[in-house]
């Protein structure tokens, strides 16, 4: 049984494929943590609850059991004001304008399979690959409703989180804080923690320093997942390698304002807490009505970093992304924005159409600038329209013409924008968010829509409608260029226009989720100047997200590297670019290029016209390499081998089959070095097989290539690469 409960104990044991998950009903009723990590069999953990400490200062229930106190046991669903003083999960304020709130253990229930979250994004299982404990909870006094919901992967050493709040009182009551999940790690003291910080073109940059006392966290509140960090966190223990030691994954699968703590504590213990940032938050709560957080993912692996990651990978992979492009090979694609920018008509579109179906490419993508008055990032956003003085003929008969040479069609759209100089903007201005008598801040010429009203959505549903049933499109890029600022909505009353941000997002997703009921087929990509809204919430719409707008094959280690700390490589666009790159002017072989975006959703960005005959040659060789290396790369198992930022000289990864019989690794060279000779050491392959080295025709066990390691040939130049394929010959 994947779930237990032990009455006995009163404990609840949650048992992934290769985790267990702890916890009790302890003094009176209150959840207590009592283990989380690698999978056991024992049920009696009780011991692992409490602190050593039991100074007379902290808080007790009662004088009469002088053992029990919030403040020296690990909590379940931490809550404010009543004694425990670490940071809350849950601050309920109350209609007396206090903000005590305190959940005590009622009733559960076990279940097979996994429950939706409703109008939110979540990973998603069938019967036999999941189990559920619900755990109702209630604070008396308020009269909240608090159910725990827990999800334990039968095939993924994975699990996942939400908590549901009803008011069951006759008072409104608003949620100051409510966060997904809480977990209260009783020995952290020998743990770092990992983030991925970031910037426009520098995106998921991992950054790993030892938990201190006090508390360690990322966010944003920025109205989307951001740049500037990633909603996602590592503990790992301080030896841990990349396929060696401890470490626990924490991601929430969400695309709006987030909070990821570490709070370590005096005794050495750390709380982790993962949900909506409560600043810029505040819920009403009528009587009778819910409200459920996004889902937090936890993983944890005792194989390192490495393992940490191909266990979300695996997840993302099957229960997360979904739809036809879940299993479906990607077609590759060209995309006109660094061949064009907002300079094309169809005639240039259908060039690179001709020379892209001539090289194997399978899709063109129109990005910005194909509607309304938009011949530059100032105008336009908000009327979409086709521009027909660009598109001479109508986008109907440019699809037809391009579809006709065997290629696909993607389109461009940003709808959650719209431009100061538009005309939406100029008939309705109140569609942007905006804050009374405050000046709106404009960012690349454009405000934000408030996708938390209905109209507004309806327009913009309406708007991509009219596009796509009037042409044969088999691919959006839905883009979105700028943060959210003067947040407020002209259709909610003064006491609701904290919970902006959060509706905003809400509304997004229903408007992603009708866009895919209406056009099941659709490929979404996802793109926010880049990998700014890079989250797994996104990846349930969107089986692809345009990983950064550095597109150079060298600064594309660094971010997909991190990226691939937690997101898989299926999930990450990567296209070839033209040299210099135009956003570090740096010039790097076209077969390193290639390489390089092989690891990635694929596609091209550049004049394909003005290649030579030679890169061309390239190009087709390419476009071949990547349907023959398509199944290991997107459905196999990532090792990384040498980090880019280890001594900044040489990158490789690999990805072997599930079968282990087939692997592939990519080496970079980001700085050579005199004759030298590099030995790497694979790793994930079967050691009692035997593997050809397809390019040199030698056989060594795997057992070799893991030990004495693949013979890299000498004498590499700075930015050129390798890619070798093994095939097991047994
Ligand atoms: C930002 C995206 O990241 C780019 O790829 C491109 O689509 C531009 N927007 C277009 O404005």
């Amino acid at each position: 049984m994947p779930i237990q409960f032990d009455a006995e104990n009163r404990v609840f044991k949650l048992d992934s494929a290769s985790t267990s998950y702890l916890l009790q009903i302890g003094p009176f009723d209150y959840l207590l943590h009592l283990y989380y990590g690698a999978k056991i069999p024992d049920t009696d953990l009780g011991y692992l609850a409490y602190t050593c400490r039991h100074a007379s200062v902290c808080p007790r229930v009662t004088m009469d059991e002088p053992y029990f106190s919030k403040d020296l046991h690990r909590m379940e669903y931490s809550c404010n004001g009543c004694g425990d003083f670490r940071g809350s999960a849950l601050s309920i304020l109350r209609a007396s304008g206090t903000a005590d709130t305190d959940i005590k253990y009622v009733s559960h229930r076990i279940s097979r399979g996994k429950p939706r979250l409703p109008g939110q994004p979540a990973t998603y299982a069938a019967e036999d690959e999941a189990d559920t404990l619900e755990l109702l909870c209630r604070d008396e006094v308020s009269g909240a409703e608090v159910t725990l919901f827990y999800t334990v992967f039968a095939n993924h050493g994975a699990m996942t989180r939400h908590t549901v709040v009803r008011n069951a009182s006759e008072q409104p009551m608003e949620l100051q804080r409510v966060m997904s999940t809480c977990v209260d790690f009783h020995d952290a003291r020998d743990m770092d923690f990992i983030h991925l910080w970031g910037n426009w073109g520098r995106e998921r940059t991992p950054e790993r320093a030892p938990l201190l006392h006090g508390t360690q966290s990322v966010a944003s509140k920025r109205g989307c997942s951001s740049h500037a960090h990633n909603p996602f966190v590592a503990l790992c223990s301080h030896d841990a390698t990349e396929e060696s030691g401890d470490a626990y994954g924490f991601h929430l699968v969400y695309s709006g304002n987030f909070l990821a703590s570490a709070e370590m504590d005096s005794d050495g213990g750390a709380r982790v807490l993962l949900g909506i940032n409560p600043e810029g938050f505040l819920w009403r709560l009528e009587p009778g009505e819910s409200f459920c957080t996004p889902e937090a993912v936890m993983v944890y692996s005792d194989q390192g970093l490495g393992g940490m990651s191909r266990i979300l990978h695996r997840l993302y992979r099957n229960n997360l992304c979904r739809g036809p492009w879940k299993n479906r090979e990607r077609p590759i694609l060209v995309n006109n924005w660094e061949a064009t920018y907002f300079d094309f008509d169809e005639k240039k579109l259908y060039e690179l159409a001709k020379t892209a179906a001539d090289l194997g490419i399978e899709m063109l993508v129109m990005d910005d600038g194909w509607f309304g008055a938009r011949n530059s990032e100032r105008a336009g956003l908000g009327d979409w329209y086709v521009n027909e003085n660009k598109l001479r003929g109508g986008l109907g008969r440019l699809t037809e013409r391009i579809n006709a040479l065997g290629l696909k069609f993607g389109i461009w759209f940003e709808p959650e924008m719209v431009s100061r100089d538009s005309e939406l903007f100029r008939r309705h201005p109140d569609w942007a968010l905006q804050a009374p008598g405050r000046q709106m801040s404009i960012a690349r010429h454009q405000y934000v829509l408030d996708m938390s009203r209905a109209d507004v959505r309806d327009y913009l549903f309406g708007c991509m409608k009219q596009v796509l049933d009037h042409a044969n499109i088999a691919y959006v890029k839905w883009d979105f260029n700028r943060s959210l600022t003067e947040v407020g909505s002209a259709l909610l009353e003064a006491g609701r226009q904290q919970e902006v941000f959060h509706r905003y997002v809400l509304g997004l997703y229903e408007l992603l989720e009708r866009l895919l009921t209406a056009y099941p087929d659709l490929l979404l990509e996802g793109c926010a100047s880049g990998g700014g809204r890079f989250d797994p919430a996104m990846l349930y719409y969107s089986p692809q997200i345009w990983t950064s707008d550095d597109t150079d094959a060298i600064e594309r280690l660094d971010i997909q590297y991190g990226t691939s700390l937690c997101y898989p490589v299926s999930s990450m666009g990567a296209h070839v670019s033209a040299c210099p790159n135009h956003q570090v002017r740096r010039t790097t072989p076209l077969k390193t290029r290639g390489d390089v975006a092989l690891s990635g959703t694929f596609g091209y960005e550049l004049d394909l016209g003005k290649l030579t005959d030679e890169e061309k040659e390239e190009v087709r060789r390419q476009c071949a390499d990547y349907h023959k290396y398509y199944n290991v790369i997107h459905n196999g198992d990532l090792y990384r081998l040498i980090s880019p930022w280890k001594d900044r000289a040489r990158c490789a990864w690999s990805f072997v089959s599930p079968d282990r019989r087939e692997a592939l690794v990519t080496y970079v060279v980001m700085r050579g070095g005199v004759y030298e000779r590099h030995y790497l050491r694979l790793c994930g392959l079967d050691p009692t097989l035997r593997y050809r080295v397809e390019s040199s025709g030698q056989v060594l066990s795997g057992a070799a290539l893991m030990n004495a390691g693949l013979c890299i040939p000498e004498n590499l130049r700075d930015f050129t690469s390798r890619i070798i394929h093994l095939k097991a010959v047994d």
